[in-house]
C-alpha cells in the first residue's frame, strides 16, 4: 500500500498530508522526517514504537506507509493529536457534533464565563467562551471517535495569530504565561477577534477532510507513562497480539528545557485541566530538573523498549545536543543496544517560526540524531 505524500508546499495537497498537520506540539517532529526515518528504518508490513509520542507523527507515518505503528504519550493534547489522526471520525459526525455543541453552547451561564481569570477575557470573546466552555463540559474526547476528531481540530485553532485562531494574538505550538500574554496584550491594545465558532469550525472541519481520509494500517497511541505501558505491550507482543517493533523511533523530554505539561497549559485547560497554568503535572512531567532521575527514565523506558524488539531492529532517536542530554542519551543507548553500530547525525537548527512573536529572538542550541543499526 503506497499512498501519495508531497512534502514542501504540495502537503496539504493530498489526504496523508493535511492529516499530518494536526496539530501544533512544542518539539514535534518535522512531518517529512517521520516520514523519511520509517521508510528507511522499517520494512512494510514491519513495526514502529515511539515510547514519548509526542502528536504521534512517527506512528502516523507508520500506519499511513502499510507498517503497524504503536505509540505512547503521558500529556493528553499530544495524545488526542495521535488518537485523532489514527481513529478519525466521518466527517458528517464531526460536522454534527459541532452544530449540537453549538446549540449547546447556549446553555452555559454567564456565571461560568466570569468565573474564569483575566487572561480568558483578554485571550477569547465571551461567544467563543461559550463554544468552549460547552466543548470543554460536554464533549467525550476521550472514548467517542466523533467528540476526539472535534476536540483536537478544536485544540488546533485554539490559540495562535490573531486571524487564523479563536484567540487574540499567541503563539500556536505553545501557550504562555498568562500574566505576561495580558501584559502584552494590554500594551499593543490587542483585542480577541470576533469568531463566529460554529462557522469558523464548520470551515476548518471542511477543510481538514476536503482532500479525503488516509487509508491507514493498523496502529494505536496509548495513553500513560511509558514506564509502566511498556509492561503492557511487552504482554501483548508475548501473546503474539502485537508484533514485535523493527524500529524503536522517539524523542524523549530534553532535560531541563521544557515543560510539555506547561507549555500545552491552555488546550489542557479545554481538556478538563486547571484554568491556571501548573509547573508540575506529576511524575515525568515537570521538566526534569533533577539529572538522576531524568537518566533513571531514559535507562528504563530504553530497556523496556528493547525487550520487545526484534534482533535486527533500528533506532533512532532525537535530541537535543546541549552536553548533559545528549551524553547521557548516548551513553543509555550504547549500554542499551551494545550489539548495533552507533552514528551521530547533527540536525539543522530549528527554525522556530512562532519564536519571534514575543519577542523571544534566543538561539536555539539544535539537535542531535542517534542511529543504531545491526552491525
Ligand atoms: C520531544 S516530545 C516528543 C515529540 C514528538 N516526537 C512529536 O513529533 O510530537 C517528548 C514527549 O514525551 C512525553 N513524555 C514524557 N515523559 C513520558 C513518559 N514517561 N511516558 C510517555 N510520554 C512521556 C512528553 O509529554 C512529550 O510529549
Amino acid at each position: 500500500m503506497t499512498q501519495v505524500f508531497h512534502v514542501g508546499k504540495n502537503r496539504l495537497s493530498t489526504p496523508v498530508g493535511r492529516w499530518a498537520s494536526v496539530g501544533p506540539y512544542y518539539a514535534m517532529f518535522p512531518i517529512p522526517f517521520a516520514f523519511e526515518i520509517v521508510e528507511q528504518n522499517c520494512p512494510i508490513g514491519g513495526a514502529v514504537l515511539d515510547p514519548f509520542a509526542g502528536r504521534g507523527s512517527s506512528i502516523y507515518a507508520a500506519v499511513t506507509t502499510g507498517r503497524y505503528g504503536c505509540g505512547i504519550e503521558i500529556n493528553e493534547v499530544g495524545w488526542l493529536y495521535g488518537k485523532a489522526k489514527l481513529e478519525t471520525a466521518s466527517e458528517e459526525a464531526v460536522l454534527n457534533r459541532n452544530e449540537e455543541i453549538s446549540r449547546q453552547s447556549r446553555g452555559i451561564r454567564t456565571s461560568e464565563i466570569n468565573e474564569l481569570p483575566e487572561f480568558f477575557h483578554y485571550c477569547f470573546t465571551p461567544r467563543v467562551l461559550r463554544y468552549l466552555l460547552a466543548a470543554r463540559k460536554w464533549l467525550h474526547w476521550k472514548d467517542d471517535a466523533a467528540d476526539s476528531t472535534l476536540m483536537a481540530i478544536i485544540l488546533v485553532y485554539l490559540h495562535g495569530a490573531k486571524e487564523k485562531s479563536f484567540s487574540n494574538q499567541t503563539r500556536q505550538g505553545k501557550a504562555m504565561a498568562p500574566d505576561y500574554s495580558v501584559r502584552w496584550w494590554k500594551e499593543h491594545d490587542s483585542t480577541p477577534p470576533d469568531v463566529q465558532p460554529l462557522r469558523f469550525m464548520r470551515q476548518r472541519i471542511r477543510w481538514r477532510y476536503a482532500k479525503g481520509l488516509p487509508i491507514l494500517h493498523e496502529g494505536e497511541v496509548r495513553f500513560g507513562d511509558s514506564v509502566s505501558e511498556l509492561d503492557i505491550i511487552k504482554r501483548d507482543v508475548d501473546a503474539g497480539a502485537i508484533p514485535q517493533f523493527d524500529l524503536l523511533f522517539t524523542s524523549p523530554p530534553y532535560y531541563n528545557v521544557t515543560s510539555y505539561h506547561y507549555d500545552q497549559w491552555l488546550r489542557l485547560w479545554m481538556l478538563g485541566h486547571n484554568p491556571r497554568p501548573s509547573k508540575t503535572g506529576g511524575d515525568w512531567q515537570d521538566g526534569f530538573w533533577s539529572q538522576a532521575e531524568y537518566r533513571e527514565l531514559l535507562t528504563t523506558v530504553f530497556t523496556k523498549c528493547a525487550a520487545v524488539m526484534t534482533p535486527d531492529a533500528c533506532v533512532l532517536v532525537r535530541t537535543d545536543a546541549r552536553t548533559f542530554t545528549r551524553d547521557v542519551t548516548t551513553e543509555i543507548l550504547c549500554a542499551t543496544f551494545p550489539d548495533k553500530e552507533l552514528t551521530t547525525i547533527v540536525s539543522p537548527l530549528n527554525k522556530g517560526s512562532q519564536t519571534a512573536l514575543f519577542g523571544d529572538k534566543s538561539q536555539k542550541p539544535g539537535e542531535i540524531d542517534l542511529l543504531l543499526k545491526p552491525r
